[in-house]
């Protein structure tokens, strides 16, 4: 879909009501600054008063329209088309229930449930309401993604054999979400990095390879780095506080490099979900960080984290093709790959490389086959996934406005297969790698 889209005349913008004002909200609510003939932003519901007066300053919102809670917004009649939810996963099942049925529409961030329950719970609210709801995969609507669908669809490689992903994420974000922040618990967070961060992955494969539902499933995976036994030898407990200048030097995860010395390496991150305000000066920032409750101040080897750093994932699928997926916490850089074999050629590519090779079986052809590549980086280069961010946002005023949509179209209905790819391997990986039945 382009991003080009001209509203037409006759249509108002998408009157939305912003539930969490977070990160995410902040990023997709950018349409309704750059396009306000496509969104309007009418009302936001926050817990946090900071980030209501945030969205009210931003968008101009009238304060009788912002709510500390879900529950107050649904006591006052329906006043928008639609919500965009951009809590926490723990909280996306329990708030989007009230307000589908007080009838709003809804894009909803991942994961859409933390289990079969909740998503069962989920499916049939949106099915008793008739209300759409639409999830953030927003790496469906990437150019790269987009492309490579296109080419599976075609037949270019034929049937497929076996699809080989992986998503390696890098030190620094995995130590500043996944073992110090705030996706490093699966009590507050409510699920594990393969739901939280690779939903997103499975979800793509569970697309890409279409109507051929998965037959079984299994998956293994653990805390490999981030445990005590993996601390340098006489490392503190906290960067800033009690692990000596030597060692905290030579590691790689000082939290005084990462966020106070190389801050580009997703500090933000850090002043954001701490709910400080960004501290100016390095010595504000040292105080922040050597505080004994702030948990990105804490030793990576000593979080007690209780969600593994790498898992991987077997498929089988209904007509006997293979699937594999691997995570892998703690890289010296972040890479999405694929690599799909069919029965005539091959696909393989990095995300972040902005482009893939097909390599078709050509009997004729001097070397038995003809490779080409296919470049997106004119259409990707330096959009945060890809662009997904901001397509998505369109794609779901297209859907409302009955307008023609993308094929990566996330209804929640399409979005169930790779969420319950996850649910069914972490089952297996808790029953110590047992294949699980569809
Ligand atoms: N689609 C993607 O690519 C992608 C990327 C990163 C994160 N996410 C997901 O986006 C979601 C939000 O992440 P974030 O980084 O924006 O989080 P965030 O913490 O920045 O934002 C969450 C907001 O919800 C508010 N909130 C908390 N309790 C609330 C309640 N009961 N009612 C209303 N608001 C409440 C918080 O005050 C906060 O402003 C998560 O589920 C995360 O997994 C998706």
């Amino acid at each position: 879909m382009s991003t080009d889209i001209i509203a037409t005349e006759q249509k108002p913008p998408l009157r939305v009501i912003v539930v969490g004002m977070g990160v995410r909200s902040m990023i997709y609510t950018r349409v309704a600054l750059t396009n306000p003939e496509l969104l309007e932003i009418v009302g936001v519901v926050d817990v946090d008063a900071r980030r209501r007066e945030y969205a009210r300053l931003t968008f101009g919102i009238d304060p009788a329209n912002c709510f500390a809670t879900v529950e107050e917004l649904v006591a006052v009649p329906k006043f928008a088309d639609a919500v965009i939810n951009g809590t926490m996963d723990r909280l996306h099942v329990s708030t989007s229930l009230p307000l589908l049925r007080h009838g709003y529409d809804m894009l909803l961030e991942k994961p859409f449930a933390l289990n079969e329950d909740e998503a069962r719970v989920l499916l049939a609210c949106a099915a008793e309401t008739g209300r759409t709801v639409m999830v953030c995969h927003v790496l469906r609507y990437a150019p790269f993604y987009q492309r490579l669908k296109q080419v599976m669809q075609s037949g270019e490689i034929g049937k497929v054999i076996n699809i080989r992903m992986s998503a390696q994420v890098n030190y620094f974000h995995e130590s500043v979400s996944f073992v110090r922040g705030k996706y490093a618990s699966a009590e507050i967070c409510g699920s594990g990095m393969l739901l939280t961060k690779c939903s997103h992955d499975l979800d793509l494969m569970a697309w890409l390879m279409g109507d051929n539902k998965p037959r079984r499933i299994a998956s293994v995976g653990s805390m490999f780095q981030f445990v005590p036994a993996n601390a340098p030898e006489g490392a503190g407990t906290r960067c800033l506080t009690d692990c000596p200048a030597a060692v905290e030097r030579e590691c790689p995860y000082s939290a005084r490099r990462l966020y106070i010395e190389k801050p580009q390496r997703w500090a933000d991150n850090v002043w954001h979900d701490s709910n400080m305000k960004n501290p100016e000066t390095a010595e504000e920032k040292a105080a922040a960080l050597s505080a004994t409750d702030n948990p990105y101040g804490a030793c990576v080897y000593h979080c007690q984290t209780d969600i593994v750093d790498h898992q991987s994932v077997l498929i089988e699928y209904s007509d006997g093709a293979t699937g594999t997926f691997s995570m892998t916490g703690g890289a010296s850089i972040s890479k999405r790959r694929v690599h799909v074999t069919g029965t005539r050629g091959e696909v393989y590519g990095t995300f972040e490389d902005n482009r893939f090779t097909i390599s078709a079986i050509v009997p004729g052809a001097p070397e038995g086959r003809v490779k080409h590549v296919v470049d997106v980086t004119e259409a990707q280069e330096g959009r945060h996934h890809g662009g997904g961010d901001r397509e998505v946002v369109l794609d779901f005023i297209a859907y409302l406005r009955g307008e023609e949509t993308s094929p990566g179209l996330t209804l929640l209905e399409d979005s169930v297969t790779g969420h319950r790819i996850v649910f069914l391997a972490e089952q297996s990986r808790l029953a110590d790698g047992a294949m699980q039945n569809w």
